[in-house]
């Protein structure tokens, strides 16, 4: 850190950065002390939580930019903090107490990769301490903990990501150009799944040898849960319980989701239901492993209403084929992070007659009336349907949608703008459906959301 580095600070007005920000439907807090950073500083980030997806986080942060720098690490398993020094050297920071990290002034952004229990309550301090934020998904635990961290996001002014990165591929972009430009006419329908069959996608992880009450400090991570005596499975493998994950909703449903809200730009179901059971990992854990969802989207000034059906099965002995299909009146796209085809299909203005229909059942005579009228009605050039048209569309190899993720938010960070492609207003808005969808599995009932107002609703 360069000593005068604060000098070259600048404010934003709140209003540019309003406007820098698509997602947000209604006025908001007063916007205070937004600062760029200057071109020449690099962006000196912490992160908080060294697990698996703490390393790749960092990893990707770091082939994002030539500007940023990677200082510090905060873990609560002290076989992460040695393993963060044996990858970026002795000089990384490294502490258990992420409140450490959050005092020092040097560190200009936090990622923030700890179980999902932990989400909410580090981004909030962390925003309060005046850090940019790039916090993993889903951006919240529990449904009435998202409009207080989208509140604290506005208070401080700071940058923030939610980290659900597939939205930065190039497919998924060129999946919204399609739907954008019309391409599949109105949407009426979504369907999207992510099946799995082996026990490390069904979270079983590695656990340490060493891990014990003395290498793991077990008190702080219960954080607002439960309290209990140590236990490694429920530490290491910790998307098998509800009091820290959030089932496969909030692990695999977001993504799904918030590839869909990004192609659409929907803001979210108002009818949420959902089915499923344990049926093969039957290993203590409190969560399905089977799960689908049905969401009902009402239409919107820019889109119709359609039906989206979520699947997860990690007991999928069959073929598994992961992808999303967006389904409209003029075709589909079908796409995953890597490739897309969009499949165009155009139905005649003649709607047929003959073949499997009732008009063999007809008369004689009533055949030929209706022939008569048929044809008078229907021209020859009405008959034919446009020649279904498939476009194939392949990410290009060398594109890094996590890097890419990343890129965005220190972009943003050092314009001093807040107008990152899944800010808390996006992130909450995916997070809070997949969470529904977990209160219905296990209310067995229909939940009712309000998608403008970020609310749930009675009925
Ligand atoms: N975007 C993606 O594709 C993606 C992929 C995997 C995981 N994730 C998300 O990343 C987060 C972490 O998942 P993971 O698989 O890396 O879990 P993990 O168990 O491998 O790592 C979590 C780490 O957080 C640490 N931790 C827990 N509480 C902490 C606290 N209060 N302070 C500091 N450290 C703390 C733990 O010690 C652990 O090492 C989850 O929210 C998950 O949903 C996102």
């Amino acid at each position: 850190m360069k000593p005068n580095r604060r000098s070259f600070l600048k404010n934003v007005t709140a209003a540019s950065a309003l406007l820098a920000t698509e997602s947000i439907a209604k006025p908001f807090h007063i916007i205070k002390d937004l600062k760029k950073i200057s071109p020449n500083d690099k962006i000196r980030f912490a992160t908080i939580g060294m697990g698996i997806q703490g390393h790749s986080d960092t990893k990707a942060a770091l082939r994002s930019s030539q500007d940023v720098e990677f200082v510090a690490a905060a873990d609560l398993y002290d076989g992460r903090l040695t393993r963060v020094k044996e990858l970026y050297g002795k000089d990384i920071f490294t502490t258990r107490d992420y409140r450490q990290i959050l005092e020092r002034k040097d560190i200009d952004a936090v990622l923030i990769v700890t179980p999902d229990h932990w989400h909410d309550h580090i981004t909030k301090a962390a925003l309060q301490a005046g850090k940019n934020v790039y916090c993993e998904k889903p951006m919240v635990h529990h449904i009435n903990e998202g409009l207080s961290v989208i509140d604290a996001w506005k208070k401080s002014g700071k940058t923030m990501q939610v980290g659900s990165q597939r939205i930065s591929s190039a497919s998924f972009k060129e999946a919204k150009r399609l739907f954008q430009a019309g391409e599949i006419g109105e949407i009426n329908y979504v369907e999207s799944n992510n099946d799995r069959f082996n026990a490390i996608g069904a979270w079983n992880y590695s656990i340490p040898t060493d891990a014990s009450p003395s290498t793991v400090d077990w008190d702080t991570y219960l954080g607002d849960a439960p309290k209990r005596a140590f236990d490694a499975k429920r530490f290491f493998r910790w998307r098998n319980y509800q009091d820290y994950g959030t089932g496969v909703g909030g692990d695999l449903f977001v993504h799904l989701i918030t590839g869909v809200h990004f192609v659409t730009n929907s803001l979210g179901p108002e009818r949420v239901m959902s089915s499923g059971e344990l049926s093969y990992w039957k290993d203590g854990r409190d969560v399905p492993d089977v799960l689908v969802s049905i969401l009902d989207y009402p239409k919107t000034d820019i889109h119709a209403n359609f039906q989206m059906v979520l699947r997860v099965n990690f007991a999928n002995a069959g073929a598994i084929a992961n992808n999303t299909r967006i389904i409209g009146t003029e075709g589909q796209i079908e796409f995953t992070e890597n490739n897309l085809v969009l499949t165009k299909k155009k139905l005649s203005k003649a709607p047929g007659m003959g073949g499997y229909d009732s008009f063999n059942t007809f008369s004689e005579a009533q055949q030929k009336e209706f022939k008569k009228q048929y044809d008078a009605q229907y021209p020859e050039d009405t008959r034919k349907a446009e020649p279904v048209k498939e476009v194939r569309f392949e990410a290009p190899k060398e594109d890094d949608a996590h890097a890419n993720h990343f890129r965005d938010f220190f972009e943003n960070v050092k314009k001093g703008s807040v107008g990152t492609v899944e800010d808390p207003v996006f992130g909450f808005r995916a997070a809070a459906p997949v969470l529904a969808c977990n209160e219905s599995y296990f209310s067995k009932k229909i939940v009712h959301w309000d998608p403008v107002a970020m609310k749930m609703k009675k009925k």
